[in-house]
């Protein structure tokens, strides 16, 4: 069967390419290997999906190249995603940080996403795999102006449902993050095939695993969380980190952890509104002891173990100056080393990719492959924690549609 686009991969990023080109009149096939389509929006956020975030902006993604993204999200920004959502009636609400998640539940994008596949034409093929992609040039189309770029022809598509052929072929499969619900490195090897260049990948927006010697004490503190702002290298940022059996989670520490490499040591700000000298010099005459005190500003469990570690049991009045100041330091730099994270099988996005320097940042497309598109997480644009990704994956399919 012929059509004009194949999109493979029924995720976010392939059913709206699928939704934009059927629009505008193409005849497009989504091919998904699963049982169903958007398995991972149905996860996402808790099951609640937050999928954009209203102050998406370039500084927000993570790419070797990091005006690539800026094109595609001026062409579809996060406002017109959210009127695509109040078009369709459902009910979302502002978390924090721009962050926008669904009312009710992330199956409601999925359903919106359907709905506007049907009005598109758009076909969906279910437990559908490839087992090869073949491109054999049109002689007749001849050669374009640029030698290394070839000049089209049809894409063979071979299924376990029959072959289907296309001028156009997307790449809509994703990265490799929790392999169990459907991710493959289908596109990662159809970029090499095609002889593209890829990022090196690995886990991004992942929790970490602390060192085998770390201290005992923090590893009895699951399910604890603090507010902290923790840096690695020039980034930052402010948000709860949580104490997992393994080592550490929670917002702030998903995102460093997209910037972090083996090796490199994390620090941690206990207390990221107070001068922590301050606040312990004023205290200085108390009577208390300092994991009590601690204890006021801190978990208390966390407190405790926290000063176990780092500091001597006694009251602040016992401390000296230039102890007190060490203590300051030591919570307001805290840092740990890790060995590793939690691998693909929690990660929820995947650093890495197709470089962009191979793709026309206006349309996705190969620069070498004439009709070869890639979209979506498996392109080289990571982003942080909050919508971004989803927003990433309606951007990048919108500027591929528009040329199918
Ligand atoms: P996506 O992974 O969505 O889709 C790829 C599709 O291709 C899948 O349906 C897969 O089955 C299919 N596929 C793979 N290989 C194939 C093959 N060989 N043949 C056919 N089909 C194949 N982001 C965000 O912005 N807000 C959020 O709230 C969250 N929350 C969140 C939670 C969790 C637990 C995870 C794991 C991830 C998130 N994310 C997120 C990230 C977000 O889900 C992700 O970035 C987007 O889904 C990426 O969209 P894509 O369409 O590129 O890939």
């Amino acid at each position: 069967m012929k059509f004009d686009a194949i999109i493979i991969g029924g995720g976010a990023a392939g059913l709206f390419c699928a939704i934009e080109a059927g629009k505008r009149g193409r005849k497009v096939l989504v091919i998904e290997h699963n049982s169903r389509v958007g398995r991972k929006i149905i996860i996402s956020g808790g099951g609640r999906c937050n999928f954009t975030n209203i102050h998406t902006r370039a500084e927000n993604f993570i790419s070797e190249n990091p005006h690539f993204c800026k094109s595609a999200l001026a062409g579809y920004a996060p406002q017109d995603f959210v009127e695509l959502v109040k078009k369709h009636h459902i009910e979302f609400y502002e978390k924090k940080l721009g962050q926008l998640f669904c009312r009710e539940s992330s199956l409601k994008i999925v359903e919106m996403l359907l709905t506007e596949c049907k009005r598109a034409n758009v076909e969906i093929r279910l437990n559908c795999s490839v087992k090869s992609v073949l491109k054999s040039e049109n002689v007749s189309a001849g050669r374009t102006h640029d030698s290394r770029r070839d000049g089209g022809g049809t894409f063979e598509i071979e299924t376990n449902q029959g072959k289907f052929t296309c001028k156009n072929l997307v790449i809509a499969s994703g990265g490799l993050s929790i392999p169990k619900i459907g991710a493959t490195d289908f596109g990662y090897r159809t970029a090499r095939q095609f002889g593209l260049k890829i990022i090196e990948t690995r886990p991004a927006l992942v929790p970490l695993v602390f060192e085998k010697n770390f201290s005992e004490g923090f590893r009895k503190l699951a399910g604890i969380s603090l507010d902290t702002n923790v840096s690695c290298g020039k980034m930052s940022f402010r948000e709860n980190i949580l104490f997992t059996h393994r080592g550490l989670s929670g917002p702030a520490v998903l995102q460093i952890s997209s910037y972090w490499k083996p090796g490199e040591k994390i620090s941690f700000d206990l207390l990221p509104s107070e001068n922590a000298f301050e606040i312990l010099k004023n205290e200085h005459e108390s009577r208390k002891n300092l994991a009590n005190f601690l204890g006021e500003l801190l978990p208390n469990r966390f407190a405790e173990v926290w000063t176990r570690e780092f500091a001597a049991a006694k009251p602040l009045k016992g401390f000296s100056e230039k102890e007190l100041a060490r203590v300051a330091e030591a919570l307001e730099k805290w840092q740990i080393s890790f060995t590793e994270t939690e691998g693909y099988a929690k990660a929820e996005v995947t650093r890495g990719g197709v470089s962009t320097n191979e793709l026309s940042s206006q349309t996705m497309e190969s620069k070498k492959v004439k009709g070869l598109f890639f979209i979506g997480e498996v392109v080289d644009v990571t982003g942080w924690l909050g919508g971004y990704n989803f927003q990433w994956a309606w951007s990048s399919a919108f500027a591929a549609a528009q040329t199918l």
